[in-house]
């Protein structure tokens, strides 16, 4: 088994800069996974520690899965890379029409890329760029939500909405405004799955679209469920107000599925949850189940088809990345695809729900807690911040969690739990147990 490797500590942590990472305290202290099977990491000190996120929110099929790693040996020795500019390899071909086959009827064709980030610019670039081929070149204006996050690419931190990822990086993309965002505590606390309050902010759009003319603005994006600012739940009825108003006023409306896509809410994609389809679905993360890089943009076939003009001989979308279709990601995709059927995986995650909801919502009258929220195999806890001290509260659960054993993310004050879809009723017993210890110990 896996988890019986053994890590070289490594002797000078000074050279990696770490992403979104407090470095300096890691640095003091280090946490480092030497291997995974299942549920479990391996720490380096030989500890077992519960995966209670799926990684970052992409394992979803679990860690170390035979026909997934199988996949990925065999293919790094059969074709290792093929450049996907005019050329092709038939893998990517396969995983395509799987997606497309997966997905509702209305997203025929899937561009791929190598992470969410990317999978939110090219979205984008191809809203601006169809409007432009169907001769409607002034739509530009793109508009996201406020707690939105999008990957931290110049166009994704341009129409996310989280100050700390926007404020160091300069004037960003012009011609953005923002929703506000649906985080209603006050109305809305301790509720299960989607709230009753709040879909009117979606008429804040009626509103932009006043102010700029509808002729002005290309997109509309949204997270269906905010994950990173810390589990935002759409309010009833919100997401169909957003496709109505698009609609209406030809706007595009895309579903940023990074985090929900691939039965993390107990369906393949939110859209299907929500029964709300949008014009474009991003997607990464449980697209190869994390472990190679890979993202993808489902689009519809009438957004495709403006593209294919002109003469036969030109390229249609300026537009793609060197491993877009990466010949060893696109085994892992197709291997992915295939545990996750064979496996029941999103079905699973449907019906573990109710459980999972009320393990997490047995949380309520711990120590610190506000708020708690949950969708599909999705929770949050919400602690309430140390005056003058934001995020620490939190950051402190995650550390305590840690020594315990189980492996929780946090964002703000807000504890977010997202575990692998194979995660089995004992685990999460386990898991809210260990949560309740850290919020009685914490300050
Ligand atoms: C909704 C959403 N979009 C985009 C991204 C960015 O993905 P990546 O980190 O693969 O670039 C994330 C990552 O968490 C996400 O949650």
């Amino acid at each position: 088994m896996a988890l019986d490797a053994k890590g070289a500590r490594p002797n000078d942590l000074s050279a990696l800069w770490m992403p979104f990472t407090a470095n300096r305290q890691f640095k003091k202290a280090p946490r480092l996974l030497v291997a995974a099977d299942g549920m479990y990491y391996r720490d380096i000190d030989g500890r077992q520690i519960l995966d209670a996120t799926a990684g970052l929110w992409c394992v979803n099929a679990g860690h170390n899965r035979p026909r997934i790693v199988e996949a990925i040996r065999r293919q790094a020795g059969e074709l290792d890379y093929a450049p996907g500019f005019q050329m092709g390899h038939p893998k990517a071909f396969e995983l395509a029409s799987q997606l497309r086959d997966m997905a509702p009827e209305p997203y025929q064709h899937v561009f791929f890329t190598n992470s969410g980030s990317e999978s939110v610019d090219t979205a984008l670039k191809i809203a601006i760029g169809y409007h432009k081929m169907r001769g409607e070149g002034g739509r530009t204006r793109l508009i996201g939500r406020e707690k939105g996050y999008h990957g931290v690419n110049f166009g994704g931190i341009s129409v996310g909405g989280i100050g700390n990822n926007r404020r160091f990086f300069g004037p960003l993309l012009p011609g953005v405004d923002h929703l506000p965002h649906t985080h209603l505590i006050e109305k809305n606390r301790f509720t299960r799955g989607q709230p009753l309050h709040g879909a009117e902010l979606a008429d804040d759009l009626e509103d932009i679209i006043a102010t700029h003319g509808a002729d002005t603005i290309a997109a509309v994006i949204v997270e269906p469920m905010a994950g990173s600012a810390g589990v935002i739940l759409p309010p009833k009825g919100y997401l169909e107000r957003l496709r109505e108003i698009t609609a209406k006023h030809g706007i595009l409306l895309i579903f940023d599925e990074v985090i929900t896509g691939f039965g993390r809410l107990g369906a393949s994609f939110a859209a299907e949850r929500f029964g709300v389809l949008p014009d474009m679905i991003t997607l990464a993360k449980g697209l190869t189940n994390g472990v190679i890089p890979m993202g993808a943009v489902l689009v519809t076939g009438e957004i495709h088809d403006a593209f294919m003009q002109g003469p036969e001989h030109m390229i249609e979308l300026f537009h793609g990345y060197t491993y877009s279709g990466n010949p060893i990601a696109s085994a892992a995709g197709l291997a992915t695809l295939e545990t996750y059927r064979e496996e029941g995986l999103f079905e699973r995650a449907a019906e573990l729900e109710s459980y999972f909801e009320e393990a997490v919502h047995s949380l309520r009258g711990k120590p610190h807690v506000i708020d708690i929220r949950n969708m599909g195999l999705v929770g949050a806890i919400e602690l309430e911040p140390i005056a003058g001290a934001p995020t620490k509260r939190a950051f402190s659960a995650f550390l305590k969690a840690f020594e315990k054993g189980v492996l929780i993310r946090t964002t703000g004050d807000i504890i977010a739990l997202s575990p692998p879809l194979i995660i089995s009723k004992a685990e999460i017993d386990r898991l809210v147990d260990t949560l309740g210890e850290v919020l009685e110990e914490i300050e």
